[in-house]
């Protein structure tokens, strides 16, 4: 019987394993603050004592101030209560990039079925939004209320524009709402924080190693939101429904962790660059391109497989016990190419090839060279041996 070697996880933008001290946290929490925090007796004091504590290790990770941090069920709800704000009463206009991820996107493009005129902006082959164009759109559009801009795009690890898109929005008095959801703990924050350049930060606990079910929208003090739910006033009416402690502990956790994490993420570049120049030359003529040439993070790889579809890829390298992803982790399954590849390609003859079969490897940063020559081999073994000539 083949030896069972160890799985490798290069999904590390899908979900990162929770931390063992972030679990622990959690443990505490759950035994000792397992009250309602709107609660006036003592196990209420003592949970609303665990979430404070927790917003403000959180807020401390974005540079704001703890009272100015809404926590939310995840990223979607976040980015939801950012974007759709401004956009109470169904008039104005809005800018983004068709690569922002879908809890932008989608949302978007129902404030646009209500009124709101939403504009999409171009992309580059670069994997970068199109600052120019970005520019054109929103020098052109009347009543410009907001401007969404990633960081950092989760398929191809693409670091944004964003600093100088953020001024053209504040130029024309727009809100500026940063998806740094794929960004915090990952990359250096801008000079001044994260807030240094947006007027609201979106957050997910489960990319930093924390729990899932939990993210933030971190906002400038005095930026006004208005609630998605209805209901108590916790979290200060922004989002209603009792909050859990011991996942606002599990992410304050991980969120500490993130601050000090950095330079794990920058050391492992040469290993990311060993891997991308091996999965490039793989040979036996199998055709592999890189997707995204700008500046990116230290963990992510994209590239394109000529004669494969992602999810007959990803699958097969999933049996051979490496877990990669064909585009957004969000939407797979659904047979539709990524919006992000099909914004940098699709307009391009000769290169549409690209859009069937993206593979995004997302290194976790303890990832060792021999990791790497492990899966290389592997990916050699799936993508030379098995060609689509000799699958047929
Ligand atoms: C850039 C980006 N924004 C938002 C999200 C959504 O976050 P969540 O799954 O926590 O709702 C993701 C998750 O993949 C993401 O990569």
């Amino acid at each position: 019987m083949r030896p069972v070697a160890p799985r490798l996880y290069f999904d590390w933008n899908a979900t990162t394993p929770p931390l063992r001290a972030a679990i622990e946290a959690m443990l505490a929490a759950y035994e000792g603050a397992w009250g309602n925090p709107s609660s006036v007796h003592a196990e209420g004091r003592a949970a609303k004592a665990r979430l404070e504590e927790a917003r403000a290790e959180i807020a401390a990770l974005v540079g704001a101030r703890p009272l100015d941090l809404v926590l939310t069920s995840g990223g979607t709800e976040a980015s939801n209560l950012a974007v759709a704000s401004p956009f109470d009463d169904g008039q104005g206009a809005m800018v983004l990039a068709p690569l922002e991820h879908a809890s932008i996107v989608t949302l978007a493009r129902a404030l646009g079925r209500r009124g709101v005129d939403v504009r999409f902006a171009k992309v580059r082959r670069s994997g970068e939004v199109d600052v120019d164009d970005v520019a054109r759109l929103v020098a052109e559009v009347r009543n410009l209320r907001l401007v969404a801009i990633q960081a950092v795009n989760g398929e191809t690890g693409i670091v944004q524009p964003y600093e100088a898109i953020a001024a053209l929005a504040h130029a024309r008095g727009a809100v500026v709402h940063v998806d740094a959801i794929q960004a915090v703990g990952r990359i250096d924050a801008p000079e001044g924080g994260w807030l240094a350049h947006a007027d609201t930060v979106s957050l997910a606990a489960h990319k930093i190693r924390g729990p899932k079910g939990i993210g933030a929208l971190a906002t400038r003090p005095g930026h006004p939101l208005r609630p998605l739910l209805l209901g108590g006033s916790q979290e200060r009416g922004l989002r209603p429904g009792t909050q859990d402690a011991a996942l606002a502990a599990g992410f304050a956790l991980a969120a500490r962790a993130a601050r000090e994490g950095l330079a794990a993420y920058r050391a492992i570049v040469p290993l990311r660059d060993d891997f991308e120049r091996g999965l490039l030359s793989l040979g036996s003529g199998a055709r592999v391109a890189r997707n995204g040439s700008g500046p990116r993070v230290a963990h992510v790889v994209n590239v394109s497989f000529d004669g494969w579809t992602s999810p007959e890829l990803v699958a097969a390298l999933d049996l051979e016990g490496l877990a990669a992803s064909g585009g957004s982790a969000c939407h797979a399954g659904v047979p539709e190419p990524s919006a992000t590849l099909s914004a940098m390609w699709g307009e391009h003859a000769g290169e549409t090839w690209r859009l069937a079969a993206p593979v995004r490897f997302s290194l976790p940063p303890w990832t060792t060279a021999e990791d790497v020559e492990r899966a290389l081999a592997l990916v050699r073994r799936v993508v030379v041996r098995a060609n689509p000539g000799e699958r047929a």
